[in-house]
């Protein structure tokens, strides 16, 4: 499914994140970015060894993490058929914390599109963040990001083609079915 809004296309699609042919892929990834299962294992898989390496590189804090949730860091692509690999590290989801987890979830989209137009991408694609190991409810979790990423296509820094990746026929009807109800 494809749809026009904003200054660009968003499209819906189901298949491997790391099969992707963009400018910007995007990471599941966690605070400590040393990898880890689900697509964060994809990605360094596919990517090689030069990507953990240049993670490692990155300051960590006291608990030793390298990015806080809710925010990205950007990174060469190693092996990958794309310029740069942006960790977004989502929320785990937590009932009792709807709120936060939900604006944490916007936000990491947010941050991974404004990192993608920081280094003048055309395009990206974006996994289902957080709704594998994190566990969020993915039609709540479609209905944030594609929200997000339409407020971001409105703005001036609209990338020209935004697409996701979903693993599987169900999870892309999930989306399907929240792209189509976005008034935007
Ligand atoms: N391509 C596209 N989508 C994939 C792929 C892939 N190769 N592998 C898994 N997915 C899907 C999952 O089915 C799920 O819908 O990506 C979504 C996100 O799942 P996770 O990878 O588990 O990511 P997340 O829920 O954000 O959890 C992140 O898991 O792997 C660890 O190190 C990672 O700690 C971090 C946590």
């Amino acid at each position: 499914m494809k749809r026009r809004i904003g200054g660009g296309q968003i499209e819906l699609l189901r298949g491997n994140i790391v099969e992707q042919r963009v400018d910007a892929i995007v990471n599941a990834a966690n605070t400590w970015m040393l990898g880890g299962g689900g697509v964060d294992g994809a990605i360094h898989a596919a990517a090689g060894p030069a990507l953990l390496a240049e993670c490692k590189r990155l300051p960590v804090d006291a608990g030793g993490r390298r990015c806080p949730t809710g925010e990205t860091r950007t990174t060469a692509a190693g092996a990958l058929d794309a310029r740069y690999v942006i960790h977004a590290v989502g929320p785990v989801y937590d009932e009792r914390y709807v709120d936060e987890v939900e604006q944490q979830l916007r936000s990491v989209h947010a941050s991974a599109l404004a990192a993608a137009a920081d280094h003048e991408c055309a395009s990206i694609a974006f996994p289902a963040i957080s709704t594998g190991a994190y566990r969020f409810p993915i039609a709540r979790a479609a209905a944030i990001a594609l929200d997000a990423v339409a407020d971001f296509q409105r703005g001036p820094r609209a990338l020209a083609e935004v697409r996701f990746v979903l693993f599987t026929v169900a999870d892309l009807a999930v989306f399907e079915r929240a792209l189509a109800a976005l008034d935007h």
